[in-house]
């Protein structure tokens, strides 16, 4: 009996293709708990290392005495910078150009920062011999108040730079000063600013914050003395530059270095730079000729790896009487604590914090960065962000927020008034970018009719009456935020690390049966490539994306890549994803062509294979060609079927998106409600719905993270008073709130498949929505800006400033 030929629905729907809500292939592993993490990695006499920290932030080390350590039962070794000079590794580059100790060096900048390494047999006795090594210290003034880093009698800190007066980006212009970085016309945006008919000018600080991965930074590393082989298991979110950089700091041949980041619980940033523990495990395993872990505890994360923020923005908007922006003005101080150890692509010392004109037509702009040291953990990642994006998006959504407020305009009609329109798309913004796509009006008005915001509007007008009468103790704030987004680090002719072009690779295989292996340059630390990638290949050549297996990770087996970070995967990578599947979809046409005794020309493609043009029931399937290429390719023809890429964007991306917080605080205890969050995403064609869906919600549970409490803070003498999860806010699932999600669809015009990142659009555009909300709640009392993160006591100390206690 003949069964009934599938539908075209049906075929297309066996593919599990692009728009398909395919279910996480990772997380039959994960769910399991069969993940396979550097902490599972278990090899044998393995040994295993700790640190000696500082209790200081700025201290002179006057002696380290490792005798009592080293009779610690367990402990082989006790690694100083002394040691480390020995092999010329006592300090390390950054990927900032600047220069890091991995170990304490003469003296101590921050505090925790790594002072010894002790090597032992098991992680007891390492931690026991940490705390027998004797550190004599001779504590230093310290600077935790960037505003004070640069004061003429400030403590100098970084001592080994005495005498330089330029930095890897210019001019320094004190002993703690790092970079200025100027962009825009400054004669044009001043002239603006003298005809505005109306100014702002508030200084809008991003806090300290931390990226805080479930699981901490770590490796395993096993120098095989015979070969001279140097393997690294570690939690790396680029492999391949950690292999190069390995390579050029070691002085050990690359071919000999192997890569391995298995199975990643979270980067957000903080996995992307070199730590220490990196350097001192390697070396200790080169000395022991064992393999030797590191594995950092959550003290060791919060307060020693990167953190991220600490931008101090210093806004001012010129406008007509209207609302009409003509001009914008930012100076910020960064903060980026005691090495400049910032995670960004080699020409940008502030990241892309130039997209700060976000989603407006600003005629003119004129941005200054300064960056300084201080006494705190170096870093500056960019934490579910796109180098410095998210501090752009908050500085503009903030200060649009100030000026609709002086204005005693709305702030979502502002926004809309000085919107870029479509029709100016590609768009070249006052600050060098240029905008690929955009329908940022169509995108606000959905928002808008969604949430009702008329009717929202309409009730907080109803409640301030009714909180001037007494009724009522609550106060309600709606908070609008429009951002735009710049992902995909990057194309070669801007963006490199370290001199390396930030282009992405994939590799496809095909085997005889019809499926295959897709290795690629990016690396996975919970967002579902594995699924996704697949997802991109199924409809590109249609082959189902089950039959596909996506490997990341490896240096040795997949081509280089630059990695995961900044929501380039799917700009980059993806985009080297569809082009070497079409790489591969063009060989099959010669192998079906051939087969079929059809000129190449007479074929179309046809969902999962090939079909004669004008003869329909002519067809190869795809699997089919997959034999074919095996055993009966064209005469002159290499058999196999296999192709690679490596891409390098023309242009980054640019999701952007609306959102809208609604919520109440009650004055009296500084408690707040939210009571609505809706947000609306554009990331262009969009791979799996669901996949995007679950990325929005993490990053807007880290949004909320970050605006109501998240915070790395320093007392005056430098001590991290929020060191573990009893102080850094980590929002569980208690008091995250209820999201409401949407979008649209505006392709990206040079993207293959039209797509842009959006892992971390919800953080991006998610802070501002929270904190305009308290802003613009405490606006009716008087407020024009109070400062993140706003938590319960810091909403009641706005209250009380604002007289609601007399
Ligand atoms: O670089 P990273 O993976 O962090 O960010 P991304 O490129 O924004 O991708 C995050 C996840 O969302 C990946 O699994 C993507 O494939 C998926 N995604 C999607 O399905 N459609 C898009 N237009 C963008 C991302």
């Amino acid at each position: 009996m003949n069964e009934m030929a599938p539908t075209r629905e049906q075929r297309t729907a066996a593919l599990e293709g692009m728009g398909c809500k395919r279910k996480r292939v990772e997380d039959i592993r994960f769910t399991q708990g069969r993940g396979s993490y550097v902490d599972d990695l278990k090899l044998p006499g393995m040994l295993h290392g700790d640190f000696v920290r500082s209790p200081h932030a700025h201290a002179r080390v006057k002696s380290i005495n490792s005798e009592a350590a080293l009779k610690v039962p367990g402990v082989l070794a006790v690694i100083t910078a002394e040691t480390l000079k020995t092999v010329n590794l006592a300090w390390m580059p950054t990927l900032a150009g600047d220069v890091q100790m991995v170990l304490a060096d003469g003296k101590v900048l921050f505090q925790n920062q790594e002072v010894a390494f002790v090597v032992a047999t098991d992680r007891y006795a390492a931690d026991d011999g940490v705390t027998k090594v004797v550190v004599e210290y001779e504590p230093l003034p310290v600077i935790i108040d960037p505003f004070k880093a640069m004061d003429k009698d400030a403590p100098v800190l970084r001592e080994d730079l005495a005498g330089k007066t330029a930095g890897a980006h210019g001019p320094r212009k004190h002993h703690n000063h790092i970079f200025e970085w100027t962009v825009g016309d400054k004669d044009l945006t001043d002239a603006a600013f003298r005809k505005a008919e109306v100014t702002i000018k508030e200084m809008i600080s991003y806090h300290r914050t931390h990226p805080s991965p479930l699981e901490t930074c770590q490796c395993v590393c096993s120098f095989d003395k015979v070969k001279g082989e140097l393997t690294i298991w570690g939690t790396f979110q680029a492999p391949h530059v950690i292999r190069t950089v390995v390579s050029l700091i070691a002085k050990l041949p690359e071919q000999k270095i192997h890569v391995i980041s298995p199975d990643i619980g979270g980067g957000f940033g903080n996995k992307v730079g070199a730590y220490p523990g990196y350097i001192c495990a390697a070396v200790a395993s080169i000395v022991t000729g064992k393999p030797v872990k590191w594995v950092e505890d959550r003290i060791e994360n919060l307060t020693a790896t990167s953190f991220a923020r600490d931008y101090h923005m210093t806004t001012e908007i010129a406008s007509t009487s209207e609302g009409r922006v003509t001009g914008l003005r930012v100076h910020v101080l960064a903060d980026h604590g005691a090495f400049d150890a910032c995670a960004d692509p080699s020409k940008w010392p502030a990241g892309f914090f130039n997209i700060v004109t976000g989603s407006y037509d600003f005629p003119t702009a004129h941005l200054t960065v300064d960056g300084i040291y201080s006494n705190k953990a170096p870093g500056g990642v960019a934490y579910r962000c796109s180098f410095r994006v998210t501090e752009a998006a908050y500085c503009i959504e903030r200060a649009m927020d100030i000026l609709a407020q002086k204005l005693k305009m709305d702030p979502a009609e502002l926004r809309l008034k000085n919107f870029i329109k479509p029709e100016q798309f590609p768009y070249h913004s006052a600050l060098g970018w240029e905008y690929d796509s955009g329908n940022y009006h169509t995108a606000m008005r959905k928002m808008m009719e969604s949430v009702k915001y008329a009717e929202l509007r309409q009730e907080q007008a109803d409640k301030r009456a009714a909180f001037k009468r007494g009724e009522t103790r609550e106060i309600m704030g709606i908070g609008v935020s429009f951002f735009t987004e710049i992902v995909g680090a990057g194309p070669s002719k801007n963006c490199d690390i370290l001199g390396i072009a930030m282009f992405d690779s994939c590799e496809i295989r095909m085997h005889p049966t019809g499926a295959g292996i897709a290795r690629v340059g990016s690396k996975s630390q919970g967002q579902g490539h594995e699924t996704t990638w697949a997802q991109i290949i199924a409809t590109e050549i249609g082959i189902p994306a089950d039959n596909i297996m996506v490997e990341e990770g490896n240096t040795d087996t997949a081509p280089y890549g630059l990695g995961t970070y900044g929501s380039r995967s799917t700009p980059v990578a993806g985009a080297a994803i569809a082009m070497a599947a079409r790489k591969i979809k063009a060989k099959a046409q010669m192998i079906a062509a051939y087969k079929l005794e059809v000129h190449e020309d007479d074929l179309e493609w046809d969902i999962d294979g090939f079909r004669v043009k004008g003869l329909p029931e002519k067809t190869m399937s795809m699997k089919d060609i997959c034999w074919a290429a095996y055993n009966s390719v064209p005469p002159g023809m290499e058999p196999g079927l296999e192709a690679v890429s490596y891409y390098d964007p023309p242009n980054m991306t640019y999701p952007f998106g609306a959102y809208i917080c609604v919520m109440d605080i009650d004055v009296d205890t500084g408690v707040y409600k939210v009571r609505r969050f809706y947000a609306l995403d554009d990331c262009g064609t969009r791979i799996n719905p669901m996949i995007i869906e679950g990325q929005v919600h993490g990053g807007l549970t880290e949004a909320f993270a970050i605006a109501m409490g998240q915070e790395i803070r320093y007392d005056d003498e430098g001590n991290v008073v929020t060191g573990s999860f009893m102080d850094f806010f980590m929002p569980t699932a208690v008091e995250t709130p209820h999201w409401e999600t949407d979008f649209t669809v505006t392709p990206s015009p040079h993207h293959p498949i039209g797509a842009k990142g959006v892992g971390e659009s919800p953080n991006v555009g998610g802070v501002p929505a929270f904190s305009n909300a308290v802003n613009d709640a405490f606006s009716f009392l008087g407020a024009t800006h109070i400062q993140m993160p706003h938590d319960f006591w810091r909403n009641w100390k706005a209250a009380k400033d604002l007289g609601v206690f007399a």
